[in-house]
């Protein structure tokens, strides 16, 4: 590391009040070197780069990591000149689908009645038009909704059952969004919440596997920001939401500024995890926000982190004082600079640049 990047590193930390007395504090690189070698990934997965965000222009697309495919889907139709929202939205669609991913869309858990419930949110940066939809129930790809309330209505967001008549008015049929898998994971979840009723825990090892993933309480979700050739962008979040919430429980996703934010002459950004966490800091209107006063999409991100780490009801502290809870933000600025940042170490971020899909590692603030 440069000396120059070590004292802009201490001035960060200082002007962030993060400075001394908080040893496990830790700030990846803002613009990593050129040409950094990729770290092993998983087997058959893509290999894990650290990010080298670049400043090239566009076209560039960021999702969270669950968006590989879509990233890859949004870069090949923004390469022939598809609007970068369809784009992105096209993009998403993937995944909304995917009966495999938990947290989004069609196989997403559902809320503690067992019902899936959808929220999610576009935005349009040519014309800084917005559209989103919360509580949706039975409409796998929540995003197109969203789209069609950007376009069609004078509002911004729908939700619950005005949700989904306007989807049924313009042609969607509902489905059942209850895979067997997110079903079979709601039922150990309810069969382990409380020893003073009369549901018995299965235990056998499937019980014992999903148990585990219950603990999580997932709040995956997949956010894809997109900037095209001419330097316009498109946004979209999409979610099923925190897993076994309270039925009417709306997060962070559908919300204009928290879920997403997206301003043509400044950048796009887009959020997952914790909704609550960020619905309480506002934090992809503020991280396009600091990106228009001069700070890397990388730094802008890490932030808000930084901002959500101070607001966090003690309640939520681990021993330690961390938060017991990750939130992660994705950004691009105009000039196709992209970065990614978490509170907590261990997230990646997936990126297309006009070279390949990959998988870059998120800045944290906490090991
Ligand atoms: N970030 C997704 C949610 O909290 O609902």
């Amino acid at each position: 590391m440069s000396r120059d990047l070590r004292c802009s590193r201490r001035a960060f930390f200082r002007e962030s009040g993060l400075a001394g007395g908080v040893a496990w504090l830790a700030l990846r690189e803002p613009r990593a070197v050129s040409g950094a070698q990729p770290t092993a990934g998983p087997k058959g997965a893509p290999a894990v780069r650290p990010s080298t965000a670049r400043a090239a222009g566009g076209p560039v697309a960021i999702s969270s990591a669950n968006g590989l495919a879509a990233v890859e889907k949004a870069m090949g139709l923004m390469q022939q000149s598809v609007d970068p929202l369809d784009a992105a939205i096209a993009g998403v669609n993937l995944v909304e689908e995917d009966p495999n991913d938990t947290s989004v869309g069609y196989g997403g858990l559902p809320n503690e009645e067992g019902v899936v419930e959808l929220d999610a949110a576009v935005m349009h940066g040519p014309t800084h038009r917005c559209g989103a939809v919360a509580s949706l129930r039975g409409i796998k790809y929540p995003s197109r909704v969203a789209k069609l309330v950007m376009e069609r209505t004078d509002h911004i967001l729908l939700v619950g059952e005005g949700a989904l008549r306007f989807a049924r008015a313009h042609g969607f049929t509902e489905e059942n969004l209850l895979t067997d898998k997110a079903r079979e994971i709601w039922l150990r979840w309810k069969e382990t919440l409380s020893d003073k009723d009369d549901w018995l825990p299965a235990d056998d090892e499937v019980a014992q596997a999903l148990r585990e993933q219950v603990k999580k309480r997932d709040t995956g979700t997949i956010h894809l920001s997109a900037l095209d050739a001419a330097g316009n962008f498109g946004s979209v979040t999409t979610t099923s939401g925190l897993a076994f919430k309270i039925p009417g429980r709306v997060g962070d996703s559908p919300i204009i500024g928290a879920g997403l934010y997206t301003d043509n002459e400044v950048g796009s950004c887009g959020s997952t995890g914790r909704g609550e966490a960020n619905l309480a800091n506002l934090c992809c209107y503020q991280v396009v926000e600091s990106m228009r006063h001069g700070m890397s999409p990388q730094e802008a991100c890490l932030d808000v982190c930084r901002r959500i780490a101070e607001h966090t009801h003690e309640k939520r502290l681990l021993k330690d004082g961390k938060p017991d809870f990750n939130v992660s933000f994705y950004a691009i600025n105009k000039a196709g600079q992209y970065g990614g940042a978490a509170l907590h170490k261990g997230v990646n971020f997936a990126i297309h640049d006009g070279t390949v899909a990959r998988h870059e590692q998120c800045a944290f603030l906490f090991e």
